[in-house]
């Protein structure tokens, strides 16, 4: 294949990360006879500095003329401790989200035997336990109606039917791929959003009846992904419950270091790792660039080369097999980003 590849590094540890999923991807594209580029463009708070806009049109072209987009954390706290900010950096990944069409967030939970006793729950819990969110990227109260004034504030969480449908075929299909259980998380208690959901999800398992459907509320998502992360296997879920649930399921892995996204839906797809920006650690060689790494595994399959893919993991599982990982893994270590980066690249 011929790779065309926007890279985002974006703020904090972002560049120090990227520049390894950059290394990676161009020593498996060279394995493999490969050709591949890469396009640099800014996002976020350096966005911000450069030109006041925090997703700006060029980098937009750039996205949209690559095949891909590898995309690395925006977020600096200047913006956060200010809450009379008129741009904050995250606007630049929602922006991104929403101009791409990037309607499904796919985020794998996978536990890693070595790291079993990282992970705040009992080994025996967590041991083999293996599933993904397929998160809604572009609704909901995210991109809803919003007011804010010194007395009274709202959100909406609107979705169409429409919207509905495309995340949820997402979803179904994800789950024919895997152990074909779904479980479709919402608040149809509650919220008359969540209603819809469910019952466009109920008008549709039907047509999939090789995959078994359930449905539950988020509270009890939230529980029961601490209690028997077994159960799921594909979770589905609307912007703001699948954000949340997501940052629970990084941790049941042991490090939100080690997990990559997807995001596809009409454009050009986006691949990220799901942690953010950690600018305390910026230019300290302390990143963990696993996340960034397995990122561009993800790409690779998207594309359909599945024994590309198949090597990143398999170095990377080596590196943590062999104890050469960042000091958020063992504070002991004495080998950083570059160290972890740099001996992922002699494996391949
Ligand atoms: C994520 C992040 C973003 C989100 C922020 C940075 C806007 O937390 O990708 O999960 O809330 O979607
Ligand atoms: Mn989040």
């Amino acid at each position: 294949m011929d790779f065309k590849i926007a890279v985002l590094p974006g703020d904090g540890i972002g560049p120090e990360i990227a520049l390894w999923g950059v290394n990676v991807m161009k020593a498996v594209c060279e394995k493999f006879g490969h050709k591949v580029s890469f396009t640099y463009a800014p996002v976020g708070a350096v966005a911000i500095e450069a030109c006041g806009d925090p997703f700006p049109p060029e980098t937009l072209k750039v996205c949209e003329e690559a095949d891909a987009v590898l995309f690395s954390a925006v977020g600096d706290p200047k913006y956060d401790n200010d809450p009379t900010a008129k741009v904050r950096p995250e606007q630049g990944l929602l922006a991104m989200r929403k101009q791409l069409g990037l309607f499904a967030n796919i985020r794998p939970v996978e536990t890693f035997r070595c790291l079993l006793d990282k992970s705040p729950l009992k080994r025996e819990l967590v041991d083999g336990a293996d599933f993904v969110c397929i998160r809604e990227l572009t609704g909901g109260m995210y991109f809803g109606e919003k007011f804010e004034s010194d007395e009274r504030a709202y959100d909406t969480n609107a979705y169409t039917r429409t919207e509905i449908e495309r995340i949820l075929r997402v979803a179904f299909d994800y789950a024919r791929r895997r152990r074909r259980h779904l479980t479709v998380v919402d608040k149809a208690n509650v919220l008359a959003s969540s209603r819809l959901w469910r019952r466009v999800a109920q008008e549709m398992a039907p047509d999939y009846p090789d995959v078994t459907t359930d449905y539950m509320y988020v509270d009890n998502a939230a529980m029961r992904m601490i209690q028997e992360p077994k159960f799921f296997d594909v979770m589905v879920t609307e912007n703001t419950f699948g954000d949340i649930l997501t940052d629970e399921g990084s941790v049941i892995s042991g490090s939100m270091g080690l997990l990559p996204s997807a995001s596809i839906g009409e454009k050009t797809p986006v691949f990220e790792p799901i942690h953010g920006s950690w600018p305390q650690a910026k230019g300290k060689n302390i990143a963990n660039p696993l996340a960034q790494v397995l990122s561009v595994a993800m790409l690779f399959e998207y594309f359909g080369c599945a024994e590309e893919g198949a090597l990143i993991r398999r170095v990377v599982a080596e590196s943590l097999d062999q104890g050469i990982t960042t000091p958020d893994l063992n504070p002991a270590s004495t080998y950083g980003t570059r160290e972890v980066g740099a001996w992922l690249i002699s494996r391949i």
